[in-house]
């Protein structure tokens, strides 16, 4: 081939003999028992990244407070949940499912820009352990409803540090220009207010500064920042007790460039390892991207013009980080391709009716025929739960697969359950 095939660059996912296999289970075996598409995810990739993770930590204790809106799978969660991880929520559904998963309410820090009074309050009902606070309106808000019902809720105030993840600006989130966090600036007087509201057990603060940093240098910066604003807290007689600093860290869909998480793993102990608070850290893609496949078939080729189209039947409704970030993610043949194969470029495109419905252009495919199956890589992350049923498309199935073990972990959503949710106003004709 001329152009290079991104292989898999995981150990839970790679060819064998020929073939994909995810662990011990070749990917065709699930392909013909479930059909396709559909999600799979290697519970063991996902226990290795959380032991990664941890051991670049070391010997700091740091909380680790997975973020479910990576990936919510009630089986990834309980997994997560008994390797001892909390859980980062950030609405009240999440909330739901992480209780439904049985993590402690204590385990879980309910983060986000816009929780409602209705999700705060079925926050404060659980007894969940930390509310992260991102504007003045919602501190006031907390506090009414602690207030209410005679409890003092633990919050940490999220500050905006003003620092540049340097990633995609549709998921930077720490930059003056953003809607998250409290100002740098103001938050010493918000962090005071906080600590003299009866109902508010202002504990700390956090930070998360974007998604997918592959840089270390933006977290560094604020660490850096987070470390003098704690200084700063003590000076002014306020007890700081707490700091969650977010998650971000960023991860290889190419098989090069994800975050160096030994030096991670350095940088914060280095700058915060030492000024007597507790920590947490909040990684979502981390810990899923690259245990995850979206598994499709071929449906058709054609050529238009001087461009080929190979036509799969999962389209940017289940995946649509594409469509939305221009994000590309590695196609695996589930045969896979001889070294010798000519290399055939195609637009590799969905059913859906539109034009961003494409995964894109790929110039080191070998020629895939009607029937071939194709695994999208490193989807594990921000894939199946940003999926939608666009053009009446039913939510794909997911497989989760321990070793020679898999079993369907979610089922294909089906349009009569669709149906179901809707009514006819009675004057419309039926
Ligand atoms: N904490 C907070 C407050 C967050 O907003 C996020 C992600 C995380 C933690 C976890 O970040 P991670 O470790 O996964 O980078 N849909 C986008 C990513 C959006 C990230 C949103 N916030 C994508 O597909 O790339």
């Amino acid at each position: 081939m001329t152009a290079e095939f991104v292989r898999p660059h995981v150990a839970q996912i790679g060819y064998r003999s020929g073939e994909l296999f995810i662990e011990q289970v070749p990917v065709r075996t699930i392909a013909e028992k479930f059909g396709t598409p559909f999600y799979a995810y290697s519970a063991s990739a996902v226990c290795q990244r959380i032991e990664m993770l941890r051991d670049a930590l070391h010997p700091a204790e740091v909380q680790i407070c997975y973020a479910m809106k990576a990936n919510n799978n009630l089986s990834l969660l309980r997994i997560l949940s008994g390797l001892g991880c909390g859980m980062d929520i950030v609405s009240g559904g999440e909330l739901e499912r992480t209780l439904a998963a049985g993590v402690p309410a204590q385990k879980i820090v309910f983060s986000g820009v816009g929780k409602s009074e209705q999700e705060i309050k079925a926050a404060v009902a659980a007894g969940v352990g930390q509310l992260n606070v991102e504007s003045t309106e919602e501190l006031e808000l907390i506090a009414k409803v602690a207030r209410n019902v005679g409890r003092k809720v633990p919050v940490v105030l999220r500050v905006n540090p003003d620092v540049d993840a340097a990633t995609h600006p549709k998921i930077t989130t720490g930059t003056r220009h953003n809607k998250f966090g409290i100002p740098y600036e103001a938050a010493l007087t918000v962090y005071a207010r906080a600590s003299t509201l009866p109902g508010i057990d202002c504990l700390g603060l956090a930070v998360h500064i974007g998604s997918q940093i592959t840089d270390i240098l933006p977290f560094r910066k604020t660490f850096e920042r987070v470390a003098e604003l704690v200084g700063r807290i003590r000076a002014q007689g306020n007890t700081i007790t707490r700091l969650d600093l977010g998650g971000g860290l960023g991860v290889s869909y190419d098989g090069r460039s994800g975050i160096d998480i030994v030096t991670y793993g350095a940088i914060l102990r280095e700058t915060l390892a030492d000024c007597g608070c507790e920590l947490t850290i909040e990684p979502g893609r981390f810990v899923v991207a690259e245990a995850g496949i979206l598994v499709s078939e071929v449906l058709y080729n054609k050529v238009q013009g001087s461009e080929k189209f190979t036509i799969v039947d999962a389209g940017m409704n289940d995946l649509m980080r594409p469509a939305l970030y221009d994000a590309r993610h590695p196609i695996w043949p589930i045969a896979e391709p001889a070294a010798e194969t000519l290399a055939e470029p195609c637009h590799i495109v969905g059913p859906v009716c539109e034009s961003s419905d494409t995964f894109g252009k790929y110039e080191a495919l070998p020629p895939l025929v009607s029937g071939d199956l194709l695994a999208l890589g490193v989807a594990g992350a921000y894939c199946a739960v940003m999926s939608s049923s666009y053009n009446a498309r039913p939510l794909v199935q997911e497989i989760l697969v321990e070793g020679n073990r898999y079993c369907l972990a979610r089922h294909r959503q089906t349009v009569a359950a669709m149906l179901k949710l809707e009514q006819a106003g009675e004057w419309i004709a039926a």
